[in-house]
């Protein structure tokens, strides 16, 4: 029973042409986006941020499940309607980032390690009462001189699958997250060797530990040249590297695929995504689908700038990255959508 659900969430989640949008920044990495543009650092201002998204008129039509931060699971709207209720009414499935944070890792200078299962099986089951019917953990492997090391993909590669495994014994669908960061200045093509020996290992130890591939969603990085690399790839490169090493390394029982941005241009991650279902999704064993925070939030949040009087002008500006994000799904979205 329990099965079948967890397979229709995730199903669900990346089905037809909808993606995910990630809201689970924590407090200091939403109060530092907010502190970049001027904005209060304030639980009040957090909460109305986060009204201004989940009342985005018509997001449902191209955002399948948002992720919540603990903060903001808890948040109500203005008039005292739960958030969790807000996304519900507009068929948006609700979800939950429960790991701690990616925390320095001993022994491993510029190397870290996600903290977060001490207490899970508990903090779980209290999500799931609240509503939350997916979760997600991210795990932070960078690149550079003599990194990734094997002990810092080993230890997150293990505790990703305990993470899902808890998840799936709970009843949410696990979105499983490895993130190769694009800080440095590596070529494409080591960022597609680290990815790949990730992903490698992160599947094994999902197969050692037992975690039902067939009820939970991948969260990877595109495979791209580091963000002070001086040869950035084109987007066909681009499209051409990540189904290449996601081909060779993920099970294709996985539900689906839904990418982070990581720190891409918006519209540069739209068009990535768009080539990659242009030139493969036909042969594609899984969907590949979006799960963006800044890609989708930041435009919308330069338009806010903390101010009530903004609401309108963000809230078409994150309904318009939505709508070319679910136009990049169908292998539909052009740079012309950036002037509509
Ligand atoms: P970005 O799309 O901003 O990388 O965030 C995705 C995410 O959920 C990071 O955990």
């Amino acid at each position: 029973m329990n099965e079948q659900v967890l397979q229709d969430t995730a199903r669900r989640l990346v089905s037809g042409d909808k993606g995910l949008l990630a809201m689970d920044e924590s407090n200091p990495t939403c109060n530092k986006r907010f502190a970049n543009l001027g904005i209060p650092q304030t639980a009040e201002a957090r909460r109305a941020w986060r009204e201004l998204i989940v009342t985005t008129p018509r997001l449902g039509e191209c955002i399948s499940g948002a992720i919540l931060y603990d903060e903001t699971i808890r948040q109500q709207k203005k008039d005292g309607t739960p958030f969790v209720k807000v996304l519900a009414d507009a068929g948006i499935i609700p979800g939950i980032k429960v790991d701690a944070g990616a925390k320095d890792m001993a022994g491993h200078s510029g190397e870290k390690i996600t903290e977060g299962l001490d207490g899970l099986r508990d903090r779980l089951a209290e999500y799931v009462q609240m509503g939350a019917r997916f979760a997600k953990w991210r795990a932070v492997i960078a690149v550079g001189d003599g990194i990734p090391s094997q002990a810092c993909i080993d230890a997150n590669a293990h505790a990703l699958p305990r993470y899902a495994a808890l998840c799936q014994e709970a009843g949410l669908v696990p979105i499983v997250e490895p993130e190769v960061l694009m800080d440095g200045a590596h070529t494409l093509e080591r960022c597609g060797e680290a990815t790949e020996q990730v992903l490698r290992t992160v599947f094994y130890q999902l197969y050692v530990q037992g975690v039902v591939l067939e009820e939970m969603i991948l969260k990877p990085n595109m495979v791209l040249a580091g963000l002070s690399s001086p040869r950035q790839a084109l987007v066909d490169e681009v499209a051409d590297a990540t189904v290449g090493c996601l081909l060779r390394a993920v099970s294709a029982a996985v539900a689906g695929i839904a990418f982070l941005s990581g720190g891409q241009t918006a519209e540069l991650a739209s068009a990535r995504l768009n080539a990659m279902n242009v030139r493969f999704k036909s042969r594609l064993p899984w969907a590949l689908a979006f799960s963006f925070a800044r890609a989708i939030q930041q435009l919308a949040l330069e338009n806010w700038q903390g101010k009530e009087v903004n609401v309108p002008a963000a809230q078409r500006a994150l309904y318009h990255r939505a709508r070319c994000n679910r136009a990049a799904r169908r292998g539909e979205y052009s740079a012309a959508m950036e002037s509509e």
